[in-house]
């Protein structure tokens, strides 16, 4: 097989640079908290594939239930021959999700498959057609959830036009000037200048935004969102898909605020590594589309299903809330000192629910703007941080492992990206580079968005930093791909 650059250049030949890949590494095999590239190196997994291995890579449990299921049959279609796993899972998740009215579950794909299904519900259930959402909350990359998404660059730039009848309100962030009477009174605005409230269908908020990195709703907010929705008869909707499972501490982070909202959109951790969401949502609402309605091809894998299966057993068996919350105190904890102990106060806010944990960065004495990009651990040891550019710290940490070995300061294995390089050097689009005068991988770039053609990249630094580790897609025609090996 090629190593990594070779396999660098062949993706380059064969897939559109619109996929973005964070690392230029490839992966050979995974297990736990750990992965190994193609040319041997191995690696802490800090990104658990965005958020999804909360379980770790290849859990054994998961595996075993998963073998036991290919063992039997992969695919049917759940609407065309139905199985009991799908049932199953159903059951559990309508069992797991709050409130205590009955629920129904629909088995799905992706989130962004999820988040549409959730909306039509809404609409059929309410016979409206508005929808509400937030600015910098990301509900996925479809037609109509791009539409939900509050984030232009680069989800939805050049893209449109989106689908109508979507409206955003501003997320309440006290950090950024943004109180709760303040976005409950942009909502009464949208309903003075755009729709009635007697047309919204739904209002979708994610607990705890992911990719508009980290903010947490406050819990006073989505009781007053909750009474917004009964007052006029329209749907909340909990965007769970990044913060679900166990994330934050608890199954589902509404949770943390005792809201209970009429429906509930999963996918992620939910299964593992597999592809598979859903909606948990009030039997009554979830039951208003007829039959032929919903479902799709592969919506609930049979394969996935048992694999979601094993992995609800595995967060109740190895105590994985409980442990979230344990990590979230001990990284919210040391953050908090550092930033304590940092004289440029650069460091605006340690924020977390659980292990949910973001830093963010201030530039002099104004915040950092607003969303995040994934960094890594390193990033943030690194002493030259980007002006601005540095949001937040995702921690997508896989259970249980990865923690450890961080608090441990375990640094075996030449790609680990903890290593921090001794000397850092910084491009003015905000590439961070190192000497080190080795082979590996101490590069990371930070600022993506609108770099215009940096002035010290034309420095002859390529030869020496052939391996760049990290790429946040700069949606853009940035001169700094050259780096990428
Ligand atoms: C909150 C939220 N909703 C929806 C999605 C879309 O999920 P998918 O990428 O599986 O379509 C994501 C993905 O990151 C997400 O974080």
């Amino acid at each position: 097989m090629d190593g990594n650059v070779g396999l660098q250049t062949r993706r380059g030949n064969a897939v559109p640079r619109g996929v973005a890949t964070a690392y230029p590494v490839f992966a050979d095999r995974a297990e736990n908290a750990e992965l190994w590239d193609v040319e041997g190196r191995r690696y802490v997994d800090f990104a658990g594939g965005i958020a999804v291995l909360n379980t770790g890579h290849r859990h054994p449990k998961v595996m075993a239930a998963v073998q036991a299921q290919m063992d039997r049959f992969t695919h049917t279609s759940f609407q065309v021959i139905a199985y009991e796993p799908y049932i199953a899972l159903a059951e559990r998740l309508n069992a797991l999700a709050p409130g205590d009215h009955p629920k129904k579950t629909i088995l799905l794909t992706t989130g962004a498959e999820a988040v549409e299904n959730a909306v039509k519900i809404a609409r059929v259930a309410t016979g409206r057609r508005g929808v509400i959402a937030f600015a910098g909350g990301f509900h996925g990359r479809t037609l109509l959830t791009m539409g939900l998404t509050g984030k232009v660059a680069p989800y939805k730039a050049g893209m449109g036009p989106f689908p109508t009848d979507i409206y955003h309100a501003p997320f309440p962030n006290a950090l950024h000037g943004v109180s709760i009477e303040d976005s409950l009174a942009a909502i009464n605005t949208i309903f003075k200048a755009d729709i009635e409230p007697e047309q919204v269908a739904a209002i979708i908020i994610e607990p705890v935004t992911g990719e508009g990195g980290f903010y947490q709703a406050p819990f006073e907010f989505l009781v007053e969102l909750r009474k917004l929705c009964d007052r006029h008869g329209i749907l909340l909707i909990a965007d769970e898909i990044q913060t679900g499972f166990g994330r934050t501490g608890k199954m589902f982070a509404i949770e943390h605020s005792g809201v209970v909202p009429d429906m509930i959109t999963v996918a992620k951790s939910l299964a593992g590594g597999f592809p598979l969401s859903g909606v948990i949502g009030k039997a009554d609402i979830m039951d208003a589309v007829p039959p032929g309605g919903l479902g799709g091809t592969y919506g609930g894998n049979p394969v996935a299903c048992a694999a979601a299966l094993a992995v609800l057993d595995v967060i109740e068996e190895e105590g994985l809330l409980q442990r979230s919350l344990d990590i979230g105190d001990r990284l919210t904890g040391r953050l908090k000192g550092l930033a304590a102990r940092t004289t440029t106060r650069c460091i605006s806010e340690v924020r977390g629910l659980g292990g949910m944990v973001a830093i963010e960065f201030a530039s002099g004495r104004s915040h950092a703007r607003s969303g995040s990009h994934q960094v890594t651990h390193r990033q943030v040891s690194g002493k030259r941080l980007g002006r601005s550019v540095l949001r937040s710290l995702r921690q997508c940490d896989p259970y249980p492992g990865a923690a450890d070995r961080r608090r441990r300061g375990d640094r075996r294995g030449t790609g680990y990206p903890g290593k921090i390089p001794t000397r850092l050097g910084r491009t003015n689009c905000g590439l961070i580079w190192s000497r080190e005068p080795c082979q590996h991988t101490h590069a990371v770039r930070l600022q993506p968005a609108n770099c215009e053609h940096p002035k010290r990249h034309d420095q002859g630094k390529e030869e020496r930093h052939e391996k760049i580790i990290s790429t946040i897609d700069n949606g853009g025609d940035c001169r700094c791909r050259r780096y990428v090996a």
